[in-house]
């Protein structure tokens, strides 16, 4: 058995976790769970100081569990990032937006390897997590880890491991989500695969680490494309007069070569509309474009124009103009049962609902206000529901389908509802004030 090994199977190894946000935190848990000690480091002091308090940061992560991380003296926090001389790895788990132009923002990728680089020990694994196009890891990472004087590979070992994560999922965890893992060489891989094996079910190693950040991007090209489709099939089918989730679920009876995907309001969250557009960047560097991942973007950029549109129409029918209706938008995270603004298309929907001279509100029960985003700031609050509040909207527009909202309650105390997920599907009772958009 290899040292490294031993030293896993033997709990003595410190596992770093730089980014301690919606991938970081689940992850830490994983290795606290298994038994191992963890020291995570964010330059967010507030988040460092909740954590180190036994407080969540995340509503996914219940406090009870950070409480327990903490009970069992294998997790800490820390804004000290000359710690990291300490652990034996460092996971990467930092955001990957895009620039105002579309482009991929690597510079938190760089800032993280650049502190890294100030600290890198011999022997130690540096683990990159962040979602990003193929050849980040050896053409950005790498070189801003090797001006610490070490050779990659040779003094210490680097991997690619995508991140899985998927926010409220009851179904699966950090846990019993497959792990994909791609390494410099094959004993950077198989640290990789060790570490992350004491922690995680199934541990899949591919070739090369470019594979592993492929892999990744193949999955959200994958989701936003398909997404698309059903938003454009959605479109012509209601021209149609055809309800496209009905479509939806007869067409999952297949029991092969379907999977059902389903349309919205527009794509949000920090994943689908952000990651393929890395793919379109490097790919023009290698003179070629990236035509699917243009077009479904294209498409799933239009849907909430295509909500309002619906919004607009629907009041029109009830001899009713958009600007200077009030109007009640429900759910403001990007998806059902959390808590992410990231992206959120409830957002745009507000900004358009607000430029057409609409009065509106909105209502989230996991976000009690508006938090700032990098390129929107609503500064509004969520307004408490009632009967006698619903009723005072000209319309009611749902634009994330919490789980714990009473849909019957909802529809049979408004005047008009908007619904852009089907949310009110099983709602039986005043069913001709819903208008599905
Ligand atoms: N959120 C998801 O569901 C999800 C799912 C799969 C993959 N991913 C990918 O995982 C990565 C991280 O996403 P996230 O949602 O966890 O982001 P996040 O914003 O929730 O967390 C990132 C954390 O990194 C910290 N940070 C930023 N720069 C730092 C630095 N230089 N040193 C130390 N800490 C730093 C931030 O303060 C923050 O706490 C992204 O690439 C994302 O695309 C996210």
């Amino acid at each position: 058995m290899s040292e490294w090994e031993n030293k896993i199977k033997s709990k003595k190894i410190v596992v770093g976790v730089l980014g301690l946000g919606y991938v970081g935190l689940p992850l830490v848990r994983e290795f606290t769970s298994a038994g191992l000690r963890v020291v995570g480091f964010d330059i967010d002091q507030k988040k460092v100081d909740t954590l180190n308090s036994g407080r969540s940061i995340i509503k996914h992560v219940p406090h009870s569990d950070v409480a327990k991380m903490k009970e069992s003296g294998l997790f800490e926090a820390t804004s000290d990032m000359s710690r990291i001389r300490k652990a034996d790895s460092v996971i990467i788990c930092v955001p990957t937006p895009l620039t105002a132009n579309r482009e991929p923002d690597m510079q938190y990728i760089v800032k993280s390897s650049e502190t890294i680089s100030k600290y890198l020990q011999k022997g130690q694994l540096i683990s990159l997590e962040s979602t990003t196009y193929p050849g980040t890891t050896q053409e950005v990472m790498i070189p801003i880890l090797e001006t610490s004087g070490l050779k990659a590979g040779r003094d210490f070992h680097v991997a690619f491991s995508p991140e899985r994560e998927d926010p409220g999922n009851k179904q699966f965890t950090t846990k019993t989500i497959p792990k994909v893992v791609g390494g410099l060489t094959k004993k950077c891989l198989e640290m990789a695969c060790q570490m992350y094996g004491a922690a995680i079910n199934r541990i899949v190693p591919v070739s090369t680490l470019e594979v592993a950040e492929a892999t990744k991007i193949l999955e959200n090209v994958y989701r936003c494309i398909n997404i698309a489709m059903v938003n454009e099939l959605k479109m012509v089918f209601d021209r149609m007069g055809i309800d496209v989730w009905e479509v939806i679920e007869s067409a999952k009876t297949k029991p092969f070569g379907f999977s059902p995907f389903y349309p919205g309001p527009g794509l949000g969250g920090h994943c689908i509309p952000i990651d393929p557009f890395y793919l379109t960047w490097k790919a023009r560097q290698y003179g070629m474009a990236t035509r699917f991942i243009e077009l479904a973007g294209e498409i799933n950029t239009n849907m909430p124009h295509y909500v309002i549109q619906k919004t607009m129409d629907a009041l029109n029918e009830k001899k009713k103009s958009l600007r200077g209706s009030k109007v009640l938008l429900l759910g403001l995270a990007y998806k059902k049962d959390i808590d992410d603004l990231r992206e959120s298309p409830s957002i745009e929907l507000i900004e358009l609902l607000q430029e057409k001279g609409a009065i509106v509100d909105y209502n989230d029960p996991y976000v009690p206000q508006s938090i700032k985003q990098r390129q929107h700031d609503l500064q509004m609050k969520s307004k408490k529901l009632s009967e006698k509040m619903l009723a005072s909207y000209d319309v009611v527009l749902i634009s994330t389908d919490h789980s714990c909202y009473d849909y019957d309650w909802i529809v049979k105390n408004s005047k008009l509802v908007v619904d852009s997920r089907n949310a009110t599907a099983k709602v039986s009772s005043g069913r001709e004030i819903i208008v599905k958009a």
